[in-house]
């Protein structure tokens, strides 16, 4: 949420106010580049596994947007086999660096030069100085020859060349199609409150990017907290990063599954889910009761569509301050009867929490914070004030000693007067609707004119001082607004630990979301917190789930929401998903229908909508309410796929929702293909992104696909074949070689995890197929679990275990299906026939009344 500032906005300001980027901020001269001398390596010499050398400025500073530091230290680690570190920081020891506290990163048990996959290698160029060269095999995936490195206080220029038309993905977080355009792309990473516009910056900042060569993935990752632009055009990767060190991370893959399997170990691995957050959830900004929210719950059941989790938006708080509840439209005691209804119907409740404290006397959650220095400050020591929904606010400084004590004291009283099941923390870049410390110096209580709320108002601007370089840094990243500070904590503002906000604006949603979190496990030991963040930075997933933020209802919205998932499977945060319907905006009958059809296999899958929009629950049209019928009972059937898929995220990073280049890189039709969704590796979804159209175009790489439905196979030739694709049908295909594990649909997940299982038998030209199932309590931290294993071959399932976990299972399997076999007669299990019903449908055979015990090694053999 919310603030809708839109690009029109926009131009009115610049226009209007007479500020424009290029009037504030002065360009430097490329010719002034060119004069950069780059550096000199000496004392170059082998460590316990690496490398380390100094760096000298190789001639006159050019000081193009800052001051160029003169001695600086390589140091080179071969941290993994398939991982190096390539540091190069300021000798003095003076630049910005993200201190291990914020963000642990593994560090890795160190491997000789020999074992390592990744080779390092410097030269001195006569023009450009020092550079560096990153190679896998004879592959060079990271090569910085011919252009001299820039390490000014204020700026550092590092660029590597790339293959013509290279195949990049990752760098957000931004809107974009999946596959960047290599030619002409800038990602700046400046976290944002802006309504998701094309190509721009917005909520987090992920400074990771995967690149595809001849079928072999690798990446590379920046670890800084600094406002960047990231730049692909003329065969470069360029970044121009506003300050801290040059400490890069190299992967070497090969797959795009390994490359962020050694991403996340670094960063950290995605966070356990409860089973339940795999459910459907429904929020809106606008309610206007408890009541009407309890019809909401009420009017999704009596249209038997399954809804897991009731949210609410800032409407319930009193005023719009945290922690609070309005007294008439969401009183505490209603909230408590609703809150116990949904439990006992096995159902949730999510609230939002914004990180922006009302600045008031009469306010106890800000006294309390006062009393305990927990605030972001002024130079002059004073409190920081902006201005948030509540009115002139204060932030919590999360470096603040006493702040994690404030905030969990602050949490812990809410949720003893009511035990939510999850938070959603938003509004986190930090948003604020001023420019400057706006209310500073305003009386206490003062509450600001409302303007603020509205779409067609100016933003509030100022008179800048141009001469201050953290409000006006000399190089000016391409955040599209007129200063770095605008909507959000000035750059100048003041840390407890004296860092002023210019070097860690980018953490703050990140921070909130680990002392958030830290409080949830806290509070329920042992049970798996849910945690939704709008902002992130890298090694955020270890801590908080996502959503894309405030989206439009619109086709082009519902296409790229796909690219934003995937990006978000890159970044390490699997559990990712878009407002389904389409948050900003009227949605229509047609694209929320075409919209859930999809939103159905986002990993995370939420209903949001924005105030003053037509209602968008899925129950409000028919044709809406029976695609969604259909496309989530095809989800819940799949639960136990995707929580074994999320269990892969857990333990490797690997995504649930991935692109078909994922799987399938050697073909080149894919490479930007992301208008069809993989849920783990053998499930496609093809949902249809086209206004009026009644069928889709999909892609079907080589092999046996078998329609979800109807189980009728489709020969995949890698072309495209034409689906038929009513309005309140997606197409799903299962793969041919994967066996996946089911249950049958219910409400809830609850009660759909009480079924016994089904499995789908989906065989590959070579009458082969295999999977894995994975089983826990779903819920809490310490559970005992356990890993099935199916194999099919030669007529035979057999069932095994990975030696891990004794977990046992109450479900039994009650139905095979076997897809592309030839007729059976009969069925042994462990060469006993078993009891059992078998029949065929349109080439395939289902086989019912089993009784399969899947704790124990099995063999079922058809005959
Ligand atoms: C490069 O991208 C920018 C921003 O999207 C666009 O305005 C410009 O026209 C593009 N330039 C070329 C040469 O395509
Ligand atoms: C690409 O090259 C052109 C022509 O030399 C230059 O104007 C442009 O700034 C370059 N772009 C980048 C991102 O380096
Ligand atoms: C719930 O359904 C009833 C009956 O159709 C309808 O009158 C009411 O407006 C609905 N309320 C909401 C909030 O959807
Ligand atoms: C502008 O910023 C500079 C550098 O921080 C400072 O010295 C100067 O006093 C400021 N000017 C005003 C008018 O605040
Ligand atoms: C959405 O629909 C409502 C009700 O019809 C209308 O009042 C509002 O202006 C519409 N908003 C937009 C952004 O189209
Ligand atoms: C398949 O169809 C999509 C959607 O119309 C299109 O973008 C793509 O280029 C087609 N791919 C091939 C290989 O024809
Ligand atoms: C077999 O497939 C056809 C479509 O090809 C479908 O209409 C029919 O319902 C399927 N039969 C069964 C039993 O699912
Ligand atoms: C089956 O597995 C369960 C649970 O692991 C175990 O207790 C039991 O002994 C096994 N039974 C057989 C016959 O192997």
């Amino acid at each position: 949420m919310h603030i809708r500032l839109n690009a029109a906005a926009l131009v009115l300001c610049i226009s209007s106010c007479g500020l424009a980027l290029a009037d504030i901020q002065q360009r430097a001269d490329a010719n002034l580049l060119d004069r950069c001398p780059g550096y000199k390596i000496d004392h170059f010499g082998k460590v316990k596994h690496g490398f380390d050398a100094t760096l000298e400025l190789a001639g006159a500073p050019c000081n193009v947007y800052g001051k160029d530091i003169l001695s600086l230290i390589l140091s080179v680690r071969f941290d993994t086999k398939d991982r190096l570190h390539v540091h190069i920081r300021d000798s003095a020891g003076k630049q910005y660096q993200i201190p291990h506290s914020v963000i642990p990163l593994d560090i890795g048990s160190g491997v000789s030069e020999s074992s390592s996959n990744l080779k390092f290698s410097y030269f001195h160029d006569p023009k450009t100085g020092f550079g560096f060269e990153v190679h896998r095999g004879t592959d060079v995936i990271f090569d910085t020859t011919g252009h001299p490195l820039i390490f000014e206080d204020q700026y550092l220029e590092i660029t590597s060349s790339l293959p013509r038309n290279a195949n990049i993905y990752g760098i957000g977080e931004s809107p974009d199609y999946f596959r960047r355009d290599s030619s002409n792309t800038t990602k700046t990473l400046w976290n944002r409150d802006a309504a998701d516009p094309f190509r721009e910056n917005v909520y987090g900042s992920h400074s990771v990017y995967m690149e595809l060569r001849q079928g072999l993935f690798h990446g590379a990752y920046l670890h800084n907290s600094h406002g960047m632009d990231i730049v692909l055009a003329n065969d470069t990767i360029q970044y121009r990063v506003l300050g801290g060190t040059a400490d890069f991370y190299f992967f070497a893959g090969t797959s795009a599954l390994a490359v962020i399997d050694q991403y996340t170990e670094l960063v950290g691995r995605p966070n356990q889910i409860p089973y339940w957050s795999l459910g459907f959830h429904n929020c809106r900004y606008g309610y206007k009761s408890v009541y009407e929210v309890n019809e909401v719950i009420a009017n999704y059941s009596s249209a038997n569509i399954p809804l897991e989790v009731a949210w609410t938006d800032i409407d319930y708080m009193d005023k719009t301050r945290d922690f609070t509840f309005d007294l008439v439209n969401f009183p505490l005691s209603e909230m408590q009867k609703q809150l116990q209804t949904l439990h006992e119907r096995k159902q949730k409740m999510v609230l939002i929490i914004d990180p922006a404290i009302l600045h008031s006397s009469s306010y106890p959650t800000y006294v309390r914070g006062h009393d305990l220095d927990v605030f972001i400050k002024n130079a002059d020591g004073t409190e920081y004030i902006g201005q948030v929904w509540p009115g002139y606010t204060v932030f919590p400084d999360w470096f603040a000693p006493n702040t994690d004590k404030w905030w969990h004291g602050e949490l812990q009283q809410c949720f003893d007067q009511l035990q939510i099941d999850g938070m959603w923390i938003d509004m986190n870049e930090a948003s604020s609707f001023c420019t400057g410390s706006c209310g500073s110096g305003k009386p206490d209580d003062e509450i600001p004119p409302y303007p603020w709320l509205l779409e067609s108002v100016e933003p509030p601007h100022r008179k800048i001082n141009t001469t201050d370089k953290y409000l006006v840094p000399p190089y000016a990243i391409h955040n599209p607004l007129p200063e770095i500070s605008d909507k959000t904590i000035e750059t100048t503002a003041v840390h407890a630990n004296g860092i002023i906000e210019y070097h860690v604006h980018n953490l703050y949603g990140y921070m909130e979301s680990r002392t958030t979190r830290d409080f949830l496990l806290r509070h329920r030991p042992n049970e798996r917190p849910f945690l939704l963040s709008r902002s992130t930075f890298s090694g955020s997933g270890a801590l908080a789930n996502h959503w894309t933020g405030d989206n439009a209802a619109t086709w082009q919205d519902l296409h790229l929401s796909i690219a934003s998932v995937f990006d978000f499977g890159i970044f390490g945060i699997p559990m990712v998903g878009a407002d389904i319907c389409g948050f900003n905006g009227n949605t229509t009958e047609e694209l929320c229908a075409r919209w859930i059809e999809l939103g159905a296999f986002y990993p995370f899958s939420r209903d949001h909508n924005a105030i003053g929009m037509v209602p968008q629950e899925l129950y409000r049209w028919d044709s809406v309410a029976e695609a969604s019928r259909r496309a989530l009972n095809v989800r819940y059937s799949l639960l136990p796929y995707f929580y074994t898929m999320y269990q892969h995220s857990v333990e490797l990073g690997w995504p649930v929702a991935r692109p078909l280049v994922f799987e399938f890189p050697g073909i080149p039709a894919v490479i930007d293909n992301d208008r069809q969704m993989l849920i783990g590796d053998g499930i496609l979804v093809s949902p249809v992104l086209q206004k009026g159209a009644v069928s889709v175009d999909a892609f079907f790489p080589s092999g046996r696909w078998y329609d979800w439905y109807t189980f009728v196979e489709i020969t995949g030739s890698s072309s495209n074949i034409t689906l038929s694709a009513p309005l309140e049908h997606v197409n799903v295909h299962i793969r041919g070689g994967k066996i996946i594990a089911t249950q049958p649909p219910a409400l809830t997940t609850a009660e759909a995890r009480e079924h016994d299982f089904s499995l789908l038998v989906a065989t590959d030209y070579h009458g082969t197929a295999s999977g894995e199932l994975f089983v826990d309590d779903g819920q809490t931290l310490s559970s005992d679990h356990r890993w099935v294993q199916f194999e099919y071959a030669d007529q035979a399932l057999r069932i095994d275990h990975r030696s891990e976990g004794s977990f046992a299972i109450q479900q039994r399997i009650s139905r095979i299906v076997l897809l592309g076999v030839p007729d059976i007669g009969m069925v042994f299990v462990n060469n006993i026939p078993a009891v059992s019903k078998i029949s065929s449908k349109n080439g395939s055979i289902v086989i019912c009344d089993l009784k399969i015990d899947i704790n124990n090694a099995t063999t079922i053999s058809f005959l």
